[in-house]
């Protein structure tokens, strides 16, 4: 997984049983340590920081395990095409990038040449994209183990994805450490709320999940090709092979959907489809606008470079989802920019000196107009797409 899909509320939330994860140890000594969002951690240290959570944080995701083994076994499900996933399976165990995750010198070089504002928003890019990396992790992980027995191909694709979003959340680990920080895996694994989504919303979010990071990693990749100038710290050169990871995972859960086509066939199916792909678009669109400094530095325009992520994102979307937004229409970016106004005004509210009734209540009509803006948004007539009957899948690069 690659990007955040926070804005949809959790259904429930609950401390899950979770996996084990071999990675969650970080050196402490020479290293601030950060601990997100426990507020049942007491700060013992100075070195430990916490990093306040809010409604666009990333998070880690559970699911109906048991409703995920009955989707999967063959005998009940026969829409499972085995030699799809048998094909799948041997080009996630082929691993194109066993090799490529592999640091130089260049990077702590780098990293100290970054100074001020820049500094921080750069830590904090990191910090998010290991969390909705590791966010992965778990999540395919646990689908990897509870999945063996009832359909071992599904289940090592899913470990194997694992293993991928662990090297994801490393990778970007060790670029902390360039900061002289480390994200607590360990601590996160434990400590943290976990989003419970049935599993077809599973499916629609992480698929979203999967190709909205593609596209910002190829199109941060693209760009710094093209202006060497901005590319201050080397992990970008990573990233043309690296989201190819991320195209293959959303692929596979285009063939589990298409595996799944009570999911894709009906009213509530589209109803479904629109509001995950309003939840990833607009909690990128706002988490981005409030993070332009970090775009800025590397020479992007914020809302251009979101707006080419979403649109991308839509039409490869639109070929397993049977419907979709209208994003390309201009009104779709009028009520993003909108709600990016209301937000702001919403962090103003509460970073004020107000009294917290005062806070509330002037929040009371900012959230009603962010929750009309939505409404819009979702209602624009939206793209009937599709096609449950497209031609064979086909595992292919993507450039
Ligand atoms: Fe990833
Ligand atoms: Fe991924």
């Amino acid at each position: 997984m690659a990007a955040e899909m926070a804005l949809v509320k959790p259904i429930t939330k609950f401390s899950s049983s979770t996996p084990r994860i071999g990675t969650s140890r970080v050196p402490s000594t020479r290293f601030f340590t950060i601990k997100m969002s426990s507020s049942t951690v007491a700060k013992k240290k100075s070195q430990k920081q916490e990093i306040k959570e809010t409604l666009l944080t990333p998070r880690f995701y559970t699911t109906d395990f048991d409703e995920m083994e009955q989707l999967f076994n063959t005998q009940i499900n026969k829409n499972l095409n085995m030699d799809e996933f048998e094909a799948l399976l041997q080009e996630f165990k082929t691993d194109f990038n066993q090799t490529h995750f592999v640091r130089n010198k260049e990077f702590k070089e780098a990293a100290d040449k970054i100074e001020g504002p820049l500094r921080q928003i750069f830590v904090e890019f990191l910090e998010r994209s290991c969390t909705a990396e590791f966010s992965g992790f778990l999540l395919y992980k646990e689908l990897g183990r509870r999945l063996k027995k009832t359909n071992p191909v599904v289940a090592e694709i899913f470990s194997l994805m694992s293993r991928d979003e662990a090297r994801h959340a490393g990778f970007l680990n060790k670029g902390l450490s360039d900061f002289n920080l480390a994200l607590d895996l360990g601590f996160l694994t434990k400590a943290r709320k976990y989003t419970f989504f049935k599993p077809k919303f599973i499916f629609y979010a992480t698929y979203l999940s999967e190709k909205i990071g593609y596209w910002r990693y190829i199109t941060i990749y693209r760009h710094l090709k093209e202006n060497p100038e901005y590319q201050c710290y080397p992990i970008f050169k990573y990233f043309e092979n690296w989201c190819q990871d991320e195209n293959r995972h959303g692929d596979f859960f285009s063939a589990l959907m298409k595996a799944q086509p009570q999911f894709l066939n009906d009213w509530k199916a589209k109803l479904w489809a629109r509001f995950f792909c309003l939840s990833v678009y607009v909690t990128m669109y706002l988490n981005d606008c409030q993070r332009t400094a970090f775009y800025e530095g590397i020479g992007l325009d914020t809302k251009e470079f979101d707006m080419h992520v979403i649109i991308e994102t839509n039409r490869t979307t639109a070929r397993i989802f049977p419907a979709v937004l209208d994003v390309e229409n201009p009104e779709f970016k009028r009520k993003l920019d909108r709600m990016v106004e209301i937000n702001e005004q919403l962090l103003a509210v509460g970073e004020s000196d107000d009294i917290p009734l005062v806070k509330n209540l002037k929040r009371i009509p900012l959230i009603a107009s962010l929750a009309s803006e939505l409404l819009a948004a979702y209602l624009m007539k939206p793209i009937e797409s599709g096609s449950m009957d497209f031609a064979e899948f086909e595992p292919q690069v993507v450039y």
